[in-house]
């Protein structure tokens, strides 16, 4: 009996024909994510799932499907999934790891890059033709020479931001429950808090890391400071930094991601040094490739029968 997939939004079509040559593919052709309801019905006669950040997988997706065998996340993050419940009827979880490393940390860069040098806000304020010429204390942004990068986590994105950072004169802080392989001070969180100049956060979204930036440990932060998102959006209480930006209590804010994507808090999209990105971190061809491809590997190897190559535990 031959395989079947199901793909829930469109792939590059080298990693469809991969996917063909070994099972019937079924794609979801929509441009937005597929509804929860056409989700639980095109996978009840499934084997496999590829699927993305945008889909929740959670027990009724999964008690859906009496034969699927794994659900391969084209993302690293995979917070969308029961791991789990998935783990409990025997289905394989994996996910893209390494292929978006060093993607993300770019982007993590330009973001902090951006909002420290006032990008975004000088090309609003270039478009809607307010732009009256140089002058010496025109826009000034702030320097990254001898700041501290206080890194909340230290794996892979992490550590590859943190790679970058003696290219731009910065030094190292991270908290992270490991000691980490890098040049840098390991602190605990509140230290790191109070004492860097760019906080950037690379930790995963668990029960543990939701709402770790918040009113509180907003306060520990110094008011000179920025904070950078590319992880995951409910790492921080989207409300709770909305309220600290109106009051001025950070310099700026660069955001990739949010708690309820596309949509952001109103009071963030008033704000000008509050720089938001659609999440892009990992968004390159050949990046995006390269995940689809690793999600397509995933799947062909556990249908062989063979074990999974990027699997994930609960
Ligand atoms: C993107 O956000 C990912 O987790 O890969």
């Amino acid at each position: 009996m031959g395989f079947s997939v199901l793909v829930t939004r469109k792939l590059p079509s080298s990693v469809i024909a991969k996917l063909e040559a070994i099972a019937a593919v079924d794609l979801y052709t929509g441009d937005t994510a597929i509804p929860p309801a056409e989700l639980r019905k095109r996978i009840a006669d499934k084997d496999a799932l590829v699927c993305l950040l945008t889909d929740t997988v959670d027990a009724s997706v999964i008690d859906a499907a009496p034969a699927l065998k794994i659900v391969a996340n084209v993302a690293v993050g995979y917070n969308n999934i029961d791991v789990a419940y998935a783990t409990s009827r025997s289905i394989i979880v994996t996910n893209t790891p390494d292929v978006l490393t060093e993607s993300v940390a770019d982007f993590t860069w330009a973001l902090i890059l951006a909002i420290t040098r006032r990008v975004s806000e000088g090309e609003r304020l270039v478009r809607r033709g307010e732009w009256k010429g140089w002058a010496l204390d025109f826009m000034l942004g702030s320097e990254l020479r001898g700041k501290q990068l206080g890194l909340v986590g230290l794996g892979r994105i992490g550590r590859a931001v943190a790679a970058r950072a003696p290219a731009f004169g910065m030094h190292v802080a991270y908290a992270s429950r490991r000691a980490g392989d890098i040049v840098g001070e390991q602190m605990s969180l509140d230290r790191l808090l109070n004492t860097s100049d760019v906080v950037s956060l690379h930790v995963p979204l668990t029960p543990e890391t939701r709402h770790l930036i918040d009113k509180k440990t907003i306060a520990r932060m110094k008011r000179s400071a920025y904070l950078v998102n590319t992880a995951r959006g409910a790492i921080v209480d989207e409300a709770a930094l909305a309220w600290a930006m109106q009051q001025r209590l950070l310099a700026g804010v660069a955001l990739d991601v949010y708690e309820n994507e596309p949509h952001i808090h109103p009071d963030l999209l008033q704000l000008e040094n509050v720089l938001l990105a659609p999440h892009l971190g990992s968004g390159t061809t050949e990046t995006r490739t390269a995940m689809a491809d690793l999600a397509a590997e995933n799947v062909t190897a556990v249908l062989a029968g063979r074990p999974a190559l990027t699997p994930v535990h609960a």
